[in-house]
């Protein structure tokens, strides 16, 4: 088999059985998947993504009866947000059990574990026989791919194969919540909203800032969804653009755009739900567009807006640190 053949369903189930790398579409982003029980593969994850050990990956399953063969606990709070969330976009950190391998989870005692809603993902989960760890399929630090042309261009080299399931559906990451017992706490915003997991479990905690010691969940890392070129976020549109060259991300078109060298509008009818799903894809062609620098218009912090102005302002950093007080930090 070639490398970076675009793979079948048996083909994808084959590799992962015998310990290889593959690309697998789900309904948030591409995942980088390797057998969640297998060890030496799960090290080539972070191989070909250049990712530290101490990010711990998220364990996909194809159903619910799959669950036990990956936690050891799974509280009632958990149950209630699996029933009503999966398959979908929610990873729950819940106590994992000992098949699964300290790599995978940092050596944590808690694991990510998440049931996607993408037919094609659950194929190969099922063929496979084995549930997979699977980060976002981009190099550590980078825009997330929601096409198979995005992994193929990032990674595509250094790994074994990729299933091309078009674009994805939901277009950012799931929302990650740790359960412990009564407490729900959301470690990453994404594509489930708090409003819709507060409906159903009352008030989740929200911690503004990671202790710097012991990154929980790294996805909240300071500077993480990066584009290469340079990127600030505003919440007006500047008259006269910073840069010679200036790419302009926002949801709706602006009324004066004329000064910008490309413009990104993510959805015309201000759906934050039609913004998400555009959103990296968007700003991966910011990115390649040989542009000196990208303003983002920050998002109303409501619904998906809230996980949309994290990436962005995470995206934002490495800028910020970079030109000093161009871009401002809240969201
Ligand atoms: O939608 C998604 O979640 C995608 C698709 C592929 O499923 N996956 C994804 O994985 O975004 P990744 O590795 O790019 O981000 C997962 C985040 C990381 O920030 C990681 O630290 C956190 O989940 N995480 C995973 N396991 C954890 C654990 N046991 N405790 C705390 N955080 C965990
Ligand atoms: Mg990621």
């Amino acid at each position: 088999m070639s490398l970076n053949q675009v793979l079948t369903v048996e083909q994808a189930a084959i590799l992962l059985k015998a310990g290889r790398l593959v690309a697998l579409p789900t309904e948030t982003v591409y995942g980088l998947a390797a057998n969640a029980f297998d060890p030496i593969a799960v090290a080539k994850i972070f191989a070909a993504k250049d990712r530290p050990f101490f990010d711990p990956l998220i364990v996909h399953i194809a159903d619910f009866d799959w669950l036990p063969r990956v936690v050891r606990d799974f509280p009632t709070l958990a149950s209630q947000l699996a029933k009503r969330f999966w398959p979908g976009p929610l990873t729950l950190v819940v106590p994992k059990n000992d098949d699964i391998p300290d790599l995978v989870t940092s050596g944590l005692s808690n694991v990510g574990v998440r049931l996607p809603d993408h037919e094609l993902m659950r194929q190969v989960l099922r063929k496979a026989g084995v549930p997979v760890a699977a980060p976002s399929a981009n190099p550590f630090g980078r825009l997330s791919p929601t096409t198979a042309e995005h992994v193929r261009s990032q990674i595509g080299h250094r790994i074994d194969g990729i299933l091309d399931g078009g674009t994805c559906r939901v277009g950012i990451e799931s929302t990650i919540l740790q359960v412990e017992g009564n407490r729900v706490t959301m470690l990453r915003p994404g594509g489930v909203a708090l409003e819709e997991i507060e409906q159903l479990v009352g008030k989740v905690e929200y911690p503004a800032v990671t202790p710097a010691e012991s990154p929980v969940a790294p996805g909240m890392l300071a500077s993480h969804y990066s584009p290469r070129t340079p990127l600030i976020v505003v919440d007006a549109i500047p008259s006269t653009p910073p840069w010679p060259r200036t790419g302009l991300l926002c949801l709706q078109m602006p009324d004066e755009v004329a000064a910008y060298s490309g413009v990104e509008v993510l959805s015309d009818e201000g759906d934050l739900v039609i913004a998400a799903a555009n959103f990296f894809q968007g700003l991966h062609r910011l990115d390649g567009a040989g542009l000196d620098g990208i303003v983002a218009v920050r998002f109303s912090p409501q619904g998906l807006g809230r996980a949309l102005n994290d990436r962005l302002t995470r995206a934002a950093h490495g800028t910020k640190n970079r030109a000093g007080e161009q871009s401002s930090s809240s969201s």
